[in-house]
């Protein structure tokens, strides 16, 4: 197993390792699923309080996960087992890097149907097939790629092939970099679509349903739900961010670096929304259209625009590159795990791994169609596979990770990687003891009973 054992080198610059945690980030998260999250739970309650959660406890278990990998140096499994050991506690608290695990292999297997969702836009825009679409039809050409189980197949496949083809070739650190240009080329585009659902005469309403919360949507479900989501949005709970500091040098100060990951995470996600809803207002779509709405709204306004399939080109590519910073570091850690728990190298982890991603992918493929009447627990897979991971199983590892790191740990130690003002620090003690674990704590029973 010698070989096996990582020498970590340690992240050439506070840039390049900005650009892996924003990458793993900024996703299909940001531009697909905040979206259609907020319509179907009514608009500006949801987005209020999942800026709340990841203010209170987003940034509190970024900063936590940041801090355990930097310490123990490892995979989130080795991590957590040599803290613990170190201050003589249960061994138990590894299983929050086997629960990780777990849930980026499920999250893993539909983010990459969603992935080829995005593949295929590509090539409608290229071909110029937005132009003239109306709202029936951007809705039937969404509800045809859906119907086709042999067409989302082969996008599922293609871009499970990039993923695997990413981590296999060694080159997810080139394409970090790359990252350092396209990100903000994806953020510029977002702004042309703001500026465009600026003047579809609906972008008050946009806004108002963005930002005016009506709190009489505010069911414990939708509390679960914007939870669920800030998990999802910042890569908490898989232990990926756990393994990425475990690159991090120790003047990086973790405080600094985390808010900003968290803010450009937000206002992508807030962007992706300004230009979302003026656009299905002004078209009388509605907000509630779930998985598809993105699909189904921003076509339209690729095919309203001048220059509508150079900029819906573009930004198809950007979010499949985005989606795809995202899925390798789903993608990672699986790898990362088989290779230290069988013979296989590198490659041949890398491949079983992914083929059995692909694998489970087919379920979500077939839910939009074959299997559309299999409704476990009344729910569709892909909203199954969404329940257990974002609404169980990362807060419930997140719930471990904050509570280790201010209940566990000692306060010195956590102190000296945090390196605050003491007043900062105080705060920060406050928020992780208390706020963010009752937090969690009482959205999921809440939640759950709901
Ligand atoms: N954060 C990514 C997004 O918002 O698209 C998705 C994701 C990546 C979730 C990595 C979890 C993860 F570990």
């Amino acid at each position: 197993m010698a070989n096996k054992t990582h020498i970590h080198a340690q992240w050439s610059s506070r840039l390049a390792f900005m650009m892996a945690a924003v990458g793993s980030s900024v996703g299909l998260g940001n531009v697909w699923k905040f979206p259609y999250m907020t319509g179907e739970s009514g608009g500006g309650a949801f987005v209020l309080i999942y800026m709340v959660s990841i203010a209170l406890i987003g940034l509190p278990i970024l900063m936590s996960e940041w801090l355990l990998g930097r310490l123990g140096q490892k995979n989130p499994i080795t991590t957590m087992s040599t803290i613990a050991g170190r201050l003589k506690r249960s061994q138990a608290w590894a299983l929050i890097g086997v629960g990780g695990i777990l849930a980026a292999y499920l999250i893993l297997s539909f983010y990459s149907v969603i992935g080829g969702w995005a593949l295929a836009y590509i090539k409608y825009s290229v071909t110029g097939t937005f132009s003239g679409l109306d709202g029936d039809g951007v809705s039937s050409l969404f509800g045809n790629l859906l119907g086709s189980p042999g067409r989302l197949l082969a996008w599922h496949s293609l871009f499970m092939v990039l993923t695997i083809g990413v981590v296999a070739g060694g080159v997810s650190g080139g394409l970090e970099r790359a990252a350092k240009l396209l990100m903000p080329a994806l953020a510029v585009l977002l702004v042309v679509l703001v500026g465009y659902a600026a003047t579809t005469g609906s972008f008050a309403d946009g806004l108002a349903y963005l930002f005016r919360p009506d709190f009489s949507q505010l069911t414990g479900d939708v509390w679960l739900a914007a939870l669920g989501h800030a998990f999802f949005t910042l890569s908490l709970g898989m232990g990926i961010m756990m393994a990425y500091g475990s690159y991090l040098s120790d003047d990086v100060n973790i405080g600094r670096t985390a808010l900003t990951v968290v803010i450009l995470d937000t206002v992508i996600a807030l962007a992706a929304g300004m230009a979302i809803f003026p656009v299905v207002f002004a078209n009388q779509l509605d907000p509630a259209a779930g998985p598809g709405l993105v699909f189904q709204t921003l076509p339209l306004a690729f095919g309203g625009m001048s220059g509508g399939i150079l900029f819906g080109s573009l930004f198809f590519i950007l979010l499949v590159f985005a989606a795809l910073t995202s899925a390798i570091s789903l993608l990672e850690p699986i790898v990362e795990w088989l290779e230290e728990q069988s013979p296989l190298s590198r490659l041949q982890a890398t491949l079983v791994a992914g083929a059995a991603t692909w694998l489970l992918g087919i379920a979500t493929v077939l839910s939009f169609n074959d299997w559309s009447g299999f409704q476990p627990f009344g729910m569709s897979i892909l909203d199954l596979l969404d329940y257990l991971t974002s609404k169980l199983m990362l807060p419930l590892t997140g719930l471990a990770t904050i509570l280790f790191v201010g209940w566990v740990m000692g306060r010195d130690e956590v102190r000296a990687q945090l390196n605050m003002s003491p007043t900062a620090f105080a705060v920060w003690r406050f928020t992780a003891r208390f706020v963010s674990p009752i937090g969690v704590a009482i959205v999921f029973i809440f939640g759950l009973i709901n």
